[in-house]
């Protein structure tokens, strides 16, 4: 497979979209910027294949040559991500049923029905060509499949593709009717042409909940795969004419449609657009990354990011002076062997215009911008040779898991603000906080290669899982678990017999009822220490089952019942947070099965810096330490002094916000 040189550094890039004049002026400014990758075809579908029968490559030809011959790496999409408007016309087909039952007309882009067999069969035909084409260019270093693949569509196609997925996961309609508890509201079915699919006009409530999760959650699944067998085909297509080029598309973080992990495997590299909002935590971004490495458990690519502004959040702020730079060592230092931007000149119309790039409207290096991207492009000249493939390690992992994402999201009750991201965030940035590197783990992980696993509203335990947790406590390891775990099965029915259902055992607690605390409502939890926090949310009612309790409910009919718990199995321990607590309180109970686990920090001292290591081949460590604070922070002191990758010299003992540095080390 082909590999990059040094760290890619470019973007987006649509000289399409300009005259020729521009595409000199482009090269001559990328060339100072020291961009050496340029992602290119995004969305020309259009444009190459103008008609049914019809294919036209010159200007990509003219595009793929001016970058041969300037000595780029090609990042090359298939342009599938929007549809030609004669398909469209053509082949209504194409276009996507929405939730409401809406049958779209041409229009806007990531639209095409994944089911639809005239979108399969030209796309495919499309990658495939542009691989006999371009495929032995040696320039041309990966294959960008169609764009942010995601939303779903709801027409007739997607119906009997549905039905021939259910068919081939339950086999016979009676298993069907006992997954999706169709005894209840008498729906049962006795026909596959019987199922009807679950938007607005089915089982849906709202556009987030639904009457019957069975088949919402299916449906999910089943949307999630057909994206994936469209990105199958065209990868499969380009491996006919190019077995050499690795071949990816841009995913999006903890977006919510598509089960990453199920894709990951078909990807021979994950990529993926991150766009911190202005007021997103540093913690979750990092979290972000470390998913997006975790998905294969290797380095990835960061195929996209603004370099200074976006245009579709609600309040675009600019990235400010430092932050882009800042931004992209932490996009390094969780794993990425690339720094690509959205996009390298920013468009003349349509929705984008306000989209920061790296070559701005005004057309000229002279931006503050410019000079960043520049400054960038210096230092990672300097770190190619020795950062790219090198690897994180961690002693903690945090489980993620989209089919429990839905179905925590689907259920009606206890309280709508049982979100899924936002408590592992909550879970990961203990660890952030503290330095101690984190790998986010599917459910199916080799637990084994952990000291702790944090396993966040774990609502959803399917087969096999329970077992897996119970084998890894048993050789020692520490596992915390929390309120609203292990109550459904693979279909969302509940594993009768008392929650947390198959992790009772596990945990070591019976929890009788949960309680549902409204915003403004509070609880305390009780700490043996004596201290209290405050708690809400959710507040289970648990009795000990061989548990011991870590701190008890403070007011309430069930004040004095155990709030938090911790269990012996085997060798190893379980804690079991039963409510959600404020920080200081989660913190005290991280802070224990952290201690026990025996977990550390990438270094110690350092507070308020980020510190992130990454182990080259050479097993050399690479200690990137960021701040992101307000407060200037003093450097630690095992790194203090020693030579800054960046700058060639010694450190500087502090950092102010936005400031960086890179340090290596045989060992701390
Ligand atoms: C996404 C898309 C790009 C562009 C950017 C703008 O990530 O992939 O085509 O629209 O957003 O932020
Ligand atoms: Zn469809």
């Amino acid at each position: 497979m082909k590999t990059f040189n040094g760290i890619l550094y470019g973007g987006d890039y649509n000289p399409n979209q300009w005259p020729r004049e521009i595409w000199d002026e482009d090269m001559r400014m990328f060339r100072d910027a020291r961009i050496n990758s340029a992602t290119i075809n995004v969305f020309s579908w259009a444009k190459i294949q103008p008609a049914e029968d019809q294919y036209n490559f010159s200007e990509l030809d003219d595009m793929v040559d001016m970058l041969s011959r300037e000595n780029y790496e090609i990042v090359l999409a298939t342009s599938t991500g929007a549809l030609p408007a004669w398909m469209a016309a053509k082949y209504p087909e194409v276009e996507r049923t929405d939730y409401e039952g809406r049958h779209h007309k041409f229009g806007h882009r990531h639209n095409a029905c994944p089911n639809s067999p005239v979108f399969q069969k030209y796309s495919a035909a499309l990658a495939g060509k542009l691989a006999e084409r371009y495929g032995s260019n040696p320039h041309v270093k990966c294959w960008h499949i169609s764009n942010e693949y995601g939303g779903e569509c709801y027409c007739e196609n997607c119906a009997r593709a549905f039905r021939v997925w259910l068919q081939k996961k339950y086999g016979t309609i009676e298993e069907l009717n006992k997954a999706w508890n169709m005894e209840f509201w008498g729906h049962t079915i006795y026909d596959w042409d019987e199922i009807v699919l679950p938007n607005a006009l089915g089982e849906g409530i709202g556009t987030e909940k639904t009457a019957f999760a069975g088949i919402s959650i299916d449906y999910r699944r089943f949307n999630s795969d057909s994206m994936l067998a469209n990105f199958v085909a065209e990868r499969d297509a380009i491996r006919v004419y190019d077995k050499e080029t690795p071949i990816t598309t841009n995913l999006m973080g903890t977006y919510k449609g598509l089960d990453y992990f199920k894709w990951a495997r078909e990807m021979d590299i994950v990529s993926w657009d991150n766009y911190p909002r202005y007021d997103t935590p540093w913690s979750h971004t990092a979290m972000c990354h470390d998913l997006m490495r975790g998905l294969k458990d290797a380095p990835f690519m960061l195929m996209e990011q603004t370099p200074s502004q976006q245009n579709w959040q609600p309040y675009n702020s600019l990235k400010r002076p430092g932050q882009m730079r800042a931004q992209s060592y932490q996009t390094l230092a969780h794993g990425a062997d690339t720094i690509q931007f959205f996009q390298l000149r920013r468009s003349v119309g349509a929705c984008e215009k306000f989209h920061g790039a790296v070559i701005e409207h005004v057309g000229t290096e002279n931006t503050r911008v410019f000079r960043e991207v520049k400054q960038l492009g210096e230092e990672l000249e300097k770190l190619g040779g020795i950062l790219p493939g090198s690897v994180n390690q961690a002693q903690v992992g945090v489980i993620f898991d989209w089919d429990n994402y839905w179905a925590l999201e689907y259920t009606s009750g206890p309280s709508v603000d049982l979100t899924y991201v936002p408590h592992i965030h909550e879970y990961y940035r203990y660890f952030y906080d503290r330095n101690i590197a984190v790998n986010m783990i599917p459910v199916d992980a080799d637990f084994s290669k952990y000291k702790l696993i944090v396993a966040p509203v774990l609502y959803m335990v399917k087969d096999g899982m329970a077992q897996a947790l119970e084998a890894f406590v048993e050789k020692g390891g520490t596992l915390v678990l929390t309120y609203m775990s292990g109550i459904v099965g693979q279909s969302d029915n509940v594993h009768l017999g008392g929650y947390p259902g198959p992790l009772r055992r596990l945990a070591g607690v019976w929890v009788e009822e949960i309680d549902a605390l409204a915003p403004e409502q509070f609880n305390q939890v009780v700490m043996d220490s004596g201290e209290s926090c405050k708690c809400g949310l959710v507040c289970e009612l648990m009795h000990l089952e061989g548990a011991e309790s870590l701190g008890t409910y403070g007011d309430d009919f069930y004040k004095g019942m155990p709030a938090v718990t911790r269990n012996s199995f085997g060798k190893g321990h379980v804690y079991y947070v039963g409510t959600h607590m404020e920080e200081a309180g989660l913190d005290r109970i991280l802070d224990k099965a952290a201690a026990e686990a025996e977990v550390e920090s990438v270094v110690s001292g350092g507070e308020g810096l980020e510190i992130v290591c990454r182990k080259t081949k050479e097993g050399k460590k690479l200690y990137f330490v960021m701040n992101f604070g307000e407060q200037e922070r003093t450097l630690p002191a095992c790194l203090a002094g020693r030579k800054d990758l960046l700058t060639g010299e010694k450190a500087a003992d502090t950092l102010k916000k936005y400031e960086v540095c890179i340090i290596e080390a045989e060992e701390s």
